[in-house]
């Protein structure tokens, strides 16, 4: 029989809460002859607090280990702004390669967006992940004087966007639509700009079917708001494809509904699933957090893996559940109900679509 070695990082606040209900509905997913073994790992606020430590080389080896790797949410008002987001996540991202970190942008029926009408939203960001400005390039000069400077240089290498690029191509190629826009800000941003734009005219000559189509960062988002239809697949850096998956998050439902992958594609290391929300410490403990961004993160780590239609099967449930949401749920009232959809009898179940 086949086995799924999954580790676990539940986190902070909300994150052990949504990471519970995630593994919920993984275990009622997965097929039977698949064995499901995880390791819960303690990285977060409390340990860093207790031995300093976000993530060791020793940490990175046993992860190293799994096949794919979910995470709920990591921070805390109590550690100073930066020290988990770059020791942990972005360390993380970074040993493990995650250049294709994967953001979908659907708005399910019966899901409120704020736009107006009903917009067809369903489209999928392809945000570089392990270059642009986020390398932590750059340093301050003349600290804690007037004339202090800072500088954070954006890296942007060939290789690094053309694999993106061509990531996001497939993607595209494997979608009915076919589009793939570029997201970039080519009329400032030249020098890493017309990279991006040289790299993406010349991949896509390999994928003569997919209609392509570049924006500037600043109209894509008018867009995002005015037209959000007209995007299928996005590929863009990664610190673009930051803001722009949070508006997406906004636009279709909100980030309790927002998920995500970081995904190496080669398979050299594990991929890491996780809600694009944060740890949310205002609402932690009191079963308040949505965990449908936890849930569809799992179906993207099961798509990874090859467990297709299990994935659709979970898509499925949250879109019948999103259907018939009315009045307010806890956290493990929406795990069990998703859950409970995926038990259900095929001839009852409903039919991924
Ligand atoms: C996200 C987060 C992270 C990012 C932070 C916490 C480092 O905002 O996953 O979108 O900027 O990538
Ligand atoms: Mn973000």
């Amino acid at each position: 029989s086949r086995t799924l070695s999954l580790a676990v990082i539940p986190g902070d606040g909300i994150g052990q809460e949504v990471v519970a209900e995630g593994l919920k509905v993984l275990s009622q997913a997965l097929p039977q002859d698949v064995k499901l073994e995880t390791k819960s790992y303690d990285f977060g606020a409390k340990r860093w607090h207790e031995t300093g430590e976000t993530l060791t080389d020793a940490d990175l080896a046993q992860l190293k280990e799994h096949d794919a790797i979910l995470l709920g949410a990591i921070g805390d008002p109590s550690v100073p702004s930066g020290v988990l987001e770059r020791g942990f996540l972005l360390k993380l991202r970074f040993a493990f390669d995650h250049h294709v970190n994967l953001r979908p942008g659907k708005l399910f029926p019966g899901v409120k967006s704020p736009l107006a009408g009903e917009p067809a939203i369903d489209f999928v960001v392809v945000r570089e992940g392990t270059e642009g400005p986020y390398v932590g390039n750059g340093g301050t000069l003349r600290a804690g004087t007037p004339h202090e400077v800072a500088t954070e240089v954006s890296l942007n290498t060939a290789f690094g966007i053309e694999r993106v690029v061509r990531d996001a191509y497939a993607r595209a190629q494997a979608r009915p639509r076919k589009k793939l826009t570029l997201v970039h800000k080519n009329n400032v941003l030249v020098h890493a700009g017309h990279l991006w734009k040289n790299i993406f005219d010349r991949v896509g000559e390999e994928f003569p079917e997919v209609t392509t189509d570049y924006l500037h960062v600043d109209a894509a988002t008018i867009f995002f708001v005015t037209q959000p239809e007209r995007f299928d697949v996005i590929v863009t850096d990664n610190l673009f494809g930051d803001i722009l998956t949070d508006l997406a998050a906004a636009v279709t439902g909100g980030i309790g509904l927002a998920a995500s992958g970081n995904i190496n594609p080669s398979g050299e290391f594990p991929s890491m699933f996780e809600p694009v929300h944060g740890s949310a410490p205002d609402i932690a403990g009191q079963g308040k957090a949505d965990p449908t961004a936890t849930v569809l993160s799992v179906a993207l780590l099961l798509q990874h893996l090859g467990y297709t239609a299990e994935a659709a099967r979970i898509e499925a449930a949250v879109a019948a559940d999103l259907a018939e949401r009315f009045g307010t749920r806890s956290t493990s009232e929406i795990g069990d109900a998703l859950a409970a959809r995926l038990a259900a009898p095929a001839a009852y179940r409903v039919q991924p679509g």
